[in-house]
């Protein structure tokens, strides 16, 4: 009988974790928990309880070798990410690893390299990708519906100032702002307007002034077909988490976030009289900034029937060679710079 679930086995179930947790089980018509893993003991037992998980894991490898699952879903923190994802597709599991890839370009070509060679499903979790908003942007845009881009701008803009100093604030393993949170806003531009050919970025750090990393990055982005961009991160804002992004094109202009219940869409028209305006409509969409569940449904129907996956391991590589070049370019103040790209 052909396999009918995918069981997975869930590594770092603390704060993102739990919400895959909670996706799996939305899906449960393709899904299962089999296994979770914690390398904190009341997190683990917590966690495993509320889900009612029995086999759980204090340690990745010990999990890894007893197996008896598909998919390893990997939600700790960014710098461990390469280790565990290369370890479980070289034991031949299925890999489903949070956002940012990894943390540098070589780290996320010995992933690349692994997924290859393993021809097993790689998902990285950009998220952004499945929040109703920026997917109804993306078709308008596609549809041709505000005409050729020309400027795209977007944006992450959240305030770490309270979340406590835990593995984000890392003075060995930097987490840079640019990449860790960031790479939501340069992903969802790559994904609506392409690769860019270059970067230019600039820095500071005002608020989290005893943070290890700038806490403020501007990047100006080359994108092809002559489209310019722009992408804020901020991670010491002092309002609410937002994503704001606006496309524009030569006939049209669409402004979106990944918290509206719309997205606006302004086109250029002419009155019976003759007079040039920009009406807006209001376009409803469902929130799900974190719609995890989407990923899992997504992640399942490639394990399951064999179909290929939209955000796999080179899209999340070519997003964090995004980030690093913008940390690069700020670096040598705005020198322009090339992101490094993994070839398929
Ligand atoms: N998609 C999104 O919007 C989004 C949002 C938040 C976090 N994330 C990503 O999810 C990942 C986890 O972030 P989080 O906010 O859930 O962090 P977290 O600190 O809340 O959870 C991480 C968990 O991993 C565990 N852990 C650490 N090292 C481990 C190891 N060696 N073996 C097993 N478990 C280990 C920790 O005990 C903790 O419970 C990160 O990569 C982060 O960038 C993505």
């Amino acid at each position: 009988m052909a396999q009918n679930k995918v069981k997975f086995a869930v590594v770092g179930i603390g704060g993102l974790g739990r919400s895959h947790m909670i996706g799996i089980n939305n899906n449960s018509d393709v899904a299962e928990i089999y296994a979770v893993c914690d390398n904190n003991e009341e997190i683990l037992n917590r966690v495993a309880n509320e889900f009612n998980v029995e086999r759980r894991y204090l340690d990745f490898y010990e999990m890894i070798k007893d197996g008896g699952f598909d998919c390893v879903l990997l939600s700790t923190p960014d710098s461990i990410h390469r280790e565990h994802a290369v370890a479980a597709l070289e034991a031949g599991y299925h890999v489903l690893c949070e956002k940012p890839l990894a943390q540098t370009v070589e780290d996320c070509e010995a992933m690349v390299a692994a997924a290859k060679k393993s021809g097993k499903k790689f998902m990285t979790g950009q998220v952004c990708r499945k929040a109703p908003g920026f997917i109804k942007a993306k078709e308008l845009v596609d549809s041709g519906a505000i005409g050729e881009l020309f400027y795209v701008e977007s944006e992450y803009a959240h305030d770490y100032q309270f979340l406590g100093k835990a593995w984000r604030w890392d003075p060995v393993n930097l987490r840079y702002s640019i990449i860790g949170g960031g790479c939501h806003a340069i992903d969802l531009l790559r994904w609506i307007a392409g690769d860019p050919e270059k970067v230019m970025a600039l820095a500071n750090r005002k608020v989290l002034k005893d943070w290890p990393v700038d806490d403020c990055t501007i990047a100006i982005m080359q994108f092809p077909n002559n489209v310019v961009g722009k992408i804020f991160c901020g991670i010491g804002v002092k309002r609410d988490y937002t994503m704001r992004t606006c496309l524009y094109g030569t006939k049209g202009t669409i402004i979106c976030d990944n918290r509206n219940p719309t997205i606006k869409l302004y086109r250029h028209a002419i009155t019976d009289n003759g007079e040039h305006i920009y009406p807006d409509k209001d376009i409803p969409v469902d929130i799900a900034h974190h719609n995890v569940s989407a990923e899992i449904k997504d992640m399942c129907d490639a394990i399951l029937n064999d179909t290929a996956l939209e955000c796999d391991v080179y899209e999340g590589a070519n997003t964090v060679a995004v980030g690093i070049a913008a940390v690069e370019s700020a670096a040598q103040g705005g020198m322009p710079v090339a992101p490094r790209y993994s070839k398929r």
